[in-house]
């Protein structure tokens, strides 16, 4: 079999038989077939897409492409959640500590910034000393010592998966619905929790733009989880303004520990409860949805959510004092702050162009070797629905560098749209699939 076929194959627009998905997949992990190759083929499955069972055979290829975790030593049920890709979705690094404080493990591996969306692991390393690249051994045992994990890939889970997300984020890859539900689906998989709860964004800000195309991507996400013998539960999120107010590394690690001290934006706060909520009740510690939000807003009140985030900044060798001292955290050298040239009512705050903000002013990655610049970002100051005065602050810029800077106060500018009618605010959550309270 070579790489070169299988490129052509899916080019013209044929199905890949397992064997043939198992090849590409196994000689990409263990780099025979180079990086080239391997985005051309993934720019085919973005054009042509692929059939179910081509996304099963996909998924089960890279969630075994390393070890697939057996938690059963645990003896208790772990939950997982995971997003699909949002702006300014800093929501595991409250949700997985507020879970986790109610005696429900929440193991996880998470990925680092895709496209103009951030990553949840780039944002923990704003710690210094934060370790992401866990042994399946040091997973396990934290797991076991102190119920939560939060780790990247690494050469032993869904070590695929890793490469090729890196690669995707850098050849324009990511928004197609197999490659999305292989490469989620196969960490939760390898990452061998029960229950998983899937975030499903969808809007501007998201990779699917459309509620029948995030219902579609939900959908064949929770069939294979339900496949694999997971507990499944998607909710469609809106994604079409960011979620809370700050984007950017470092920024949204603030807002995620802020809000385990209980003071958080509105969305911000409702998304986290709900999540965490949903988790509860997948992971059988709460019967309804009023006992789980009750059981998450008490890990606020009495403080047990924040000791275990810094139990789980320390286990993974981040220096504590930096989520004590949050500003102690990186910070960009130059703040701007953009105004609303007339009064009216938001009608858009786009969030892909506030999330290309970010990822342009260093926050993300447009090479797979560009290091990241923790500090910079951007507060934004209002959500679509809010009325606003002229000369109103929209949004504040945290950027380290003039020339970037200037690029983006003018795309900034033009993310934000305020009209004479008011405007209705968005819901929450446009759906909820798979939930049996
Ligand atoms: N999250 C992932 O893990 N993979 C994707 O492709 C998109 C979001």
């Amino acid at each position: 079999m070579r790489a070169l076929d299988l490129i052509i194959k899916k080019r013209d627009k044929q199905p890949l038989t397992k064997p043939e998905i198992d090849f590409l997949i196994a000689g990409y992990a263990h780099d025979e077939v180079p990086d080239y190759q391997m985005s051309a083929w993934a720019m085919a499955v973005l054009l042509n897409g692929m059939n179910d069972q081509e996304i099963t055979d996909l998924t089960m290829a890279m969630a075994h492409s390393g070890e697939v975790l057996d938690l059963s030593e645990i003896g208790k049920l772990v939950v997982d959640k995971h997003s699909t890709g949002g702006v300014g979705d800093k929501t595991t690094l409250s949700v997985a500590p507020m879970v986790a404080a109610c005696g429900l493990p929440v193991g996880k591996m998470s990925g680092r910034g895709l496209g103009f969306s951030g990553g949840t692991i780039d944002k923990l390393e704003s710690i210094p000393g934060f370790r992401s690249n866990l042994s399946t051994d040091e997973f396990i045992s934290q797991l076991k010592q102190i119920g939560i994990v939060l780790t990247g890939q690494s050469a032993d889970l869904a070590p695929a998966d890793g490469k090729l997300y890196a690669l995707r984020d850098v050849t324009g890859t990511v928004p197609s619905i197999p490659l999305i539900a292989s490469s989620v689906m196969s960490k939760k998989i390898a990452g061998g929790a029960d229950a998983i709860v899937l975030d499903v964004k969808v809007g501007k800000g998201a990779f699917m733009q459309t509620l029948d195309e995030a219902r579609e991507l939900a959908n064949v996400m929770v069939s294979i989880g339900n496949l694999s013998g997971r507990r499944v539960i998607a909710v469609l999120s809106p994604m079409d303004q960011p979620l809370g107010e700050a984007v950017g590394n470092a920024l949204e690690l603030k807002e995620a520990v802020e809000l385990l001290r209980g003071k958080a934006p509105k969305d911000y706060r409702y998304h986290c409860m709900h999540l965490a909520a949903y988790m509860l009740i997948l992971g059988k510690k709460a019967a309804s949805m009023q006992e789980a939000l009750a059981m998450a807003e008490a890990t606020i009140a009495d403080g047990s959510a924040m000791i275990k985030f810094e139990e789980l900044i320390a286990a993974q060798g981040g220096d504590v004092s930096y989520i004590r001292e949050l500003d102690r955290l990186p910070k960009a050298r130059i703040h701007k702050t953009i105004t609303a040239t007339k009064s009216g009512w938001v009608r858009t705050v786009d969030a892909k162009e506030v999330g290309e903000s970010s990822v342009l002013l260093g926050a993300g990655r447009s090479k797979k070797d560009d290091k990241i610049d923790f500090g910079v970002g951007i507060l934004v100051k209002v959500k679509i629905g809010d009325m606003v005065a002229e000369k109103q602050p929209l949004f504040e810029v945290h950027a380290n560098d003039e020339e970037k800077l200037n690029q983006v106060l003018e795309k900034l500018r033009n993310a934000v749209e305020i009209v004479d009618e008011p405007v209705e605010a968005p819901p929450f959550f446009w759906d909820v699939i798979g939930l049996n309270e």
